[in-house]
């Protein structure tokens, strides 16, 4: 697909990490940036607010959420931060979350344990995994009497594994357990509905598998938690004159924090509305399709074995390379070097993972090139 503006010289297969914008997505973007500059006072105070309300209002219907619900933030870290800086959180306290969370999120939440003296209980989720109910039962066994907030994500970074995260909510809504979603992966390679999963806090990257701008993400909040959730940083909507939101504390605290480039925010709605025209059901299956092609293929190869149940995974599959003994930055290395391979070498436990992501740009020959080059390269050390 020539949509994209990738370096055609390059295997692209490591989507994941933070997605590829198409060309015609990009081009919207420079043009708000464009825009700005023409006139920065007109654009920043007169026209942002609705310009913001109306891609808000877009995000969230995709999201299947209420516009008044979510605020645009760069990134899940920094939603991450917000949650593990605002709760009330502190000795006897614990946050439980899976030994497949994100690096950055999980350190989010343990510098604020460091600071407020709550505790992070890490739960395994065994691999591989059999069912939803056996993901949720195990996962459950780390819940006790002091468990205030659950962080889980819905596509788990390190090991590409989809997670079920409704009925993981639901049960710690009974439960009386906050949850906070961090659904990096999520919107664009999976449906996404958020009013369904139910969760109390729920992050997401448009610029991932929505193939918007980088710097584009979003974090909603369910209404009767937003009194829960100070603003990461303190700006002009926390003081006492309301500037864009009168009658909406939340929006009004959370989407201006201080001057920024907002044109990845209004892009976003152009990357919906190129995805709903050019990911139609078809490509998205030929994506998957080839991501379960490249894992299966894959654990045919003497040392390699495939880690998911085809239910499990996506646009991201999981190659387990852990017998082949490889050094990870020597893997990395060869695959770019010698065969111009964009991947992914994952160390998770004792574990080493490839990750290939599959998308509209992905051919077979890409994956087979990825199969070749685990053949051929005997040791890498
Ligand atoms: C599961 C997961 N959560 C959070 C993030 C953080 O994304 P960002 O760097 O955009 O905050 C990533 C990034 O790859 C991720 O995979």
């Amino acid at each position: 697909m020539s949509d994209f503006l990738l370096d055609p010289d390059v295997i692209f297969l490591n989507h994941g990490s933070f997605g590829a914008c198409p060309r015609q997505v990009f081009y919207e973007y420079q043009r708000w940036q464009q825009r700005l500059e023409q006139q920065p006072v007109q654009f920043l105070q007169r026209e942002l607010p609705g310009l913001l309300a109306d891609a808000r209002r877009q995000v969230a219907e995709y999201l299947g959420a209420k516009p008044t619900e979510l605020v645009f933030v760069p990134n899940p870290t920094f939603a991450s931060n917000t949650i593990a800086k605002s709760l009330d959180l502190g000795p006897g306290d614990e946050v439980l979350i899976s030994d497949q969370e994100y690096g950055a999120c999980r350190f989010a939440f343990q510098s604020a344990a460091q600071k407020k003296g709550f505790r992070i209980v890490e739960q395994s989720i065994p691999l591989p995994v059999q069912s939803n109910e056996s993901i949720v039962e195990s996962f459950w066994q780390g819940v006790t009497k002091n468990t205030k907030l659950i962080f889980l994500s819905h596509i788990t970074s390190t090991t590409a594994l989809t997670l079920p995260v409704a009925q993981i909510c639901e049960r710690a809504r009974d439960a009386g357990i906050l949850t906070m979603i961090d659904g990096a992966h999520a919107p664009g390679q999976i449906g996404v509905d958020l009013g369904a999963i139910g969760a109390d806090f729920y992050t997401a990257t448009c610029h991932k598998w929505m193939c918007a701008p980088k710097g584009s993400g979003v974090f909603h909040v369910r209404e009767d938690r937003q009194h829960l959730v100070e603003p990461l940083v303190v700006g002009w909507g926390w003081g006492p004159e309301k500037t864009f939101h009168r009658d909406n504390e939340f929006l009004e605290h959370h989407e201006w924090l201080g001057t920024y480039d907002p044109s990845a925010y209004l892009t976003v709605p152009a990357a919906i509305a190129w995805q709903k025209e050019c990911i139609t059901d078809e490509v998205r299956q030929q994506s998957c399709d080839l991501a379960h092609y490249a894992v299966e293929s894959a654990s045919q190869i003497d040392g390699i074995e495939r880690v998911h149940p085809d239910a499990f995974f996506s646009q991201m599959g999981l190659i387990d390379v852990t017998a082949r003994k490889f050094d990870a930055e020597a893997l990395k290395s060869r695959l770019y070097d010698t065969y111009r391979i964009e991947i992914p070498v994952i160390r998770w436990h004792d574990r080493m993972f490839l990750r290939v992501s599959a998308h509209a740009y992905t051919t077979k020959g890409h994956i087979d090139t990825l199969l070749r080059a685990l053949r051929e390269i005997e040791s890498a050390n």
